[in-house]
C-alpha cells in the first residue's frame, strides 16, 4: 500500500495519469482489439514494450486496462497487476502459472469451494498433487510442505467458515522450508486493502474484483497483484492462456475504487453491529465474524488487518431440516438469496461446511448447527436487524 497518502486519498488518485484520462476525470474507455501503428518504427517500439504498458494488441490491454492495473499495483504495493475475466480465472491461472507435472501444492483447507474443485479436477489431470492443511495452522504447516511444493495457496478469512489465518507465521515457515514455493493469497474479503498481503510477504494477492472492487453486483473481474519475483511469469502465462477482461468492465472496476473506502466503512460498521446483535441471540451457537473475539483466528485479524468488510457467518444451535430452512430463508425482506457478495445489497445463504470436502477432515471447530452466511450491504443496519429478528420469529413459530 502506498505510504505517501492516506488510503482514501490514494483510492481517489490511483491510476488517474493524464495519459489514461486525457483531460477527463476518469480514464477513457478504450475498446479495442486492433491497435494501429502509424509506422514500422512505432510497431517495433510497441512490440518491444508490449508487456510494459505500450499499446500493442487488445489482449495485452488498452489505456483503460493500464489505468486499472496501475491503480491496483499502487493500492496493493506490488510490481504489477494482471487482469482476468473473473475471480475464479485469477485463482486458476495464478496457480497454473507456477506448476508443472509432478509438482505439489498446499492449499488452506477452508478455501472457496471452486478453488478446491479446480485443484481436484484440473490440477489432478495435470499430475499436480494437492494437499489441504488446516486453515488455522501456524508452524504446523511444515508437515504439508515438500521439496516439490510449488504453490502455497491461502484465503484469509475463508469465505464461509471465516478463519483468519496466521499469515506471517505461515509465510515465515514456507520461506524456511520450501523457499521454491510461490505464496498466493485470495485477498477478496479484505478488498486488497484491509490486509497488506504483499507487505506481509506473500508473492501474489488475488481478488475476485467481482465483489468489493466493482461493488455493485453487475460485473465480473479478477485481479492478481504480484511482486517482482513472480510478475513476469504470472503475466506471460496468463497472456498465453488468453486471460483478459473487456474495457468496460475494467472501467467500472476503476470507478468502484473511488468509493471503496466509504463503502467498506459502512460494511464494517453495520456488519459488526449485526454480528454483535446475533452473538447475543439464544438461537445462535457462534458468530464467525473476524472482529468478534469468539471467531476463529480473531487475534490474527486484530494483529494483521486494518478493518473488516461485510461478509460473515453464524451457526444456529439447531440443525434445521430442509423444510424448516426453506421456510426460514424464503421470507426475508432485505436479504436476497444469491451467490457472490461485496455489492451494495445484503445477501443470505445457508452453507454446510461439512459438505465441503477439504473442510471435513480438518474438524477443528464445531459446525454441527446450520451455518448461515450473511453479506451485510449498505442498508440501514436496524432494518436488517429487524429482518433477522422476524427470521428468528419464524423459527420459533415452527417450534
Ligand atoms: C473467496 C472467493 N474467491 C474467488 C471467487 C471467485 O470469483 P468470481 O465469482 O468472480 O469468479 C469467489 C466468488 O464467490 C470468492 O468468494
Amino acid at each position: 500500500m502506498s505510504d505517501k497518502h492516506h488510503l482514501e486519498t490514494t483510492l481517489i488518485s490511483a491510476g488517474r495519469k493524464p495519459r489514461y484520462t486525457q483531460g477527463a476525470v476518469n480514464s477513457v474507455v478504450q475498446r479495442a482489439s486492433s491497435l494501429v501503428f502509424p509506422s514500422v518504427e512505432e510497431k517495433k517500439r510497441a512490440t518491444a514494450g508490449r508487456a510494459k504498458g505500450e499499446l500493442f494488441y487488445g489482449r495485452r490491454g488498452t489505456l483503460t486496462h493500464f489505468a486499472l492495473q496501475d491503480a491496483m499495483t499502487e493500492l496493493e504495493g506490488g510490481a504489477g497487476c494482471v487482469l482476468y475475466p473473473c475471480g475464479a480465472a485469477a485463482v486458476a491461472n495464478a496457480i497454473l502459472a507456477f506448476v508443472e507435472a509432478g509438482d505439489h501444492i498446499a492449499v488452506s483447507g477452508s478455501v472457496y469451494e471452486p478453488t478446491q474443485d479446480f485443484c481436484t479436477h484440473i490440477l489432478k489431470k495435470l499430475n499436480v498433487e494437492t494437499s489441504y492443511f488446516p486453515a488455522l495452522s501456524g508452524e504446523e504447516i511444515a508437515q504439508w510442505l515438500r521439496s516439490t511444493t510449488r504453490v502455497v495457496f491461502l484465503e484469509s478469512p475463508s469465505s464461509i467458515t471465516m478463519e483468519v489465518q496466521d499469515i506471517p507465521t505461515i509465510i515465515a515457515t514456507v520461506r524456511r522450508i520450501a523457499p521454491q514455493a510461490v505464496i498466493i493469497i485470495d485477498n477478496t474479503w479484505a478488498a486488497g486493502i484491509l490486509f497488506d498481503a504483499l507487505g506481509a510477504g506473500a508473492d501474489i494477492s488475488i481478488q475476485a474484483g467481482t465483489k468489493y472492487l466493482v461493488g455493485h453486483s453487475d460485473a465480473m473481474i479478477g485481479t492478481a497483484v504480484a511482486n517482482e519475483r513472480c510478475l513476469a511469469q504470472l503475466r506471460e502465462n496468463s497472456y498465453l492462456m488468453g486471460q483478459m477482461v473487456d474495457a468496460d468492465t475494467a472501467y467500472v472496476t476503476a470507478r468502484g475504487l473511488r468509493t471503496l473506502a466509504v463503502r467498506l466503512r459502512q460494511h464494517q460498521a453495520a456488519s459488526i453491529e449485526i454480528a454483535q446483535w446475533l452473538s447475543l441471540r439464544e438461537e445462535v451457537f457462534r458468530v464467525n465474524h473476524p472482529a468478534l473475539p469468539e471467531s476463529p483466528g480473531h487475534a490474527f485479524w486484530q494483529r494483521d488487518f486494518s478493518g473488516c468488510s461485510g461478509l460473515f457467518s453464524f451457526i444456529l444451535k439447531e440443525k434445521l431440516s430442509p423444510q424448516a430452512l426453506a421456510d426460514y430463508l424464503d421470507h426475508f425482506e432485505h436479504f436476497s438469496m444469491a451467490y457472490s457478495w461485496g455489492g451494495f445489497e445484503s445477501l443470505i445463504l445457508a452453507n454446510q461446511p461439512e459438505e465441503i470436502a477439504a473442510i471435513r477432515p480438518v474438524g477443528e471447530l464445531d459446525f454441527s448447527g446450520t451455518l448461515v452466511r450473511l453479506h451485510i450491504g449498505l442498508e440501514h443496519p436496524q432494518d436488517l436487524i429487524d429482518d433477522l429478528e422476524r427470521g428468528f420469529d419464524r423459527l420459533k413459530a415452527m417450534g
